[in-house]
């Protein structure tokens, strides 16, 4: 296919970029502690056949919840750079701990370089257009103390009532491959038997690990709530952002990459049960 050479590509929200090929052909970038953020990935590869995607995995630095909010700017920070490096024609945020943290600082950094999404805003929205009047989170520690689901929650639902429970083993249990076992169901009962959530119409799975085990949380409500699964929601947003900015592809389509700071077996496993076959894996020291 002949690549037709843009040197300037003006975004609707008035950035610029100066690019010598078409930045509608590059991958999306993705980034997340772990194996979280594939179920983010995955959604979008369902809703975006067409793109590509560019993902990176800080294992070295799991779990990003028990983190302070200054390292995860840190690590948020060099791992934007690494991606707009690799030609990233957007950023998706795909942690929450992330995205509480850092993601107001990524967006005055990174203004003009490049459009980020995070994965807390989109399910607000999504929330502000049901009725629910009592509403669930679950998530890190990081996410959970930071209170931002509950502060931008109340802004847009001021009458409804928001809990929320941090539910820090989910994270390592979910990455040391406890998912449809004993262990897995054990630990799962014992936070959300918890009386906070008691009464909610709908929990969010506030960390893009919890999708995994989505099944079994939503088995500990007797499949009665609604279980706000941000990877779907953050997908559509993505499509329309990009729509928006006339950065959808459709053209040439390149080879999905995925980069992880430390090597994990459990993740290349994880990432094969979502892409299917060979994935391109390769290990990124990017803290040297
Ligand atoms: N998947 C992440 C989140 O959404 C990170 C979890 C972690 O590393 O603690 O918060």
């Amino acid at each position: 296919m002949i690549q037709i050479p843009v040197t300037i590509c003006q975004l609707a929200d008035g950035h610029f970029f100066n690019e010598e090929h078409q930045l509608k052909e590059e991958p999306i970038g993705i980034f997340d502690s772990g194996v979280g953020g594939l179920t983010v990935a995955h959604a979008i590869k369902q809703i975006l056949p067409g793109e590509s995607i560019i993902y990176f995995g800080d294992t070295a630095h799991l779990p990003y919840g028990d983190k302070s909010a200054e390292s995860i700017k840190q690590y948020s920070r060099k791992i934007t750079e690494f991606l707009l490096e690799h030609n990233a024609k957007v950023v998706l945020v795909a942690c929450n701990s992330a995205s509480a943290s850092a993601f107001d600082t990524l967006k005055k950094e990174f203004d003009g370089r490049t459009i980020l999404i995070d994965v807390i805003d989109p399910v607000v929205d999504y929330l502000s257009t049901r009725d629910f009047d009592t509403i669930g989170v679950i998530g890190t520690k990081r996410t959970i103390s930071s209170g931002t689901y509950e502060n931008k929650l109340k802004k847009r639902m001021p009458k409804a009532k928001v809990v929320s429970l941090a539910t820090p083993l989910l994270v390592p249990m979910i990455e040391e491959g406890f998912i449809f076992d004993d262990i897995s169901n054990a630990i799962i009962r014992a936070y959300l038997s918890d009386p906070t959530l008691k009464s909610i119409q709908a929990l969010i799975l506030g960390c893009t690990h919890y999708p995994i085990i989505k099944n079994q949380i939503s088995k500990i409500f007797n499949f009665n709530i609604e279980i706000v699964d941000s990877s779907r929601i953050v997908a559509e947003t993505l499509r329309d952002t990009l729509e928006n900015n006339n950065l959808l592809n459709r053209g040439r389509k390149g080879k999905d990459q995925f980069f992880i700071s430390d090597y994990t077996a459990y993740f290349e496993k994880i990432a094969r049960m979502f892409f299917e076959g060979e994935i391109n894996l390769r290990k990124a020291d990017i803290w040297s």
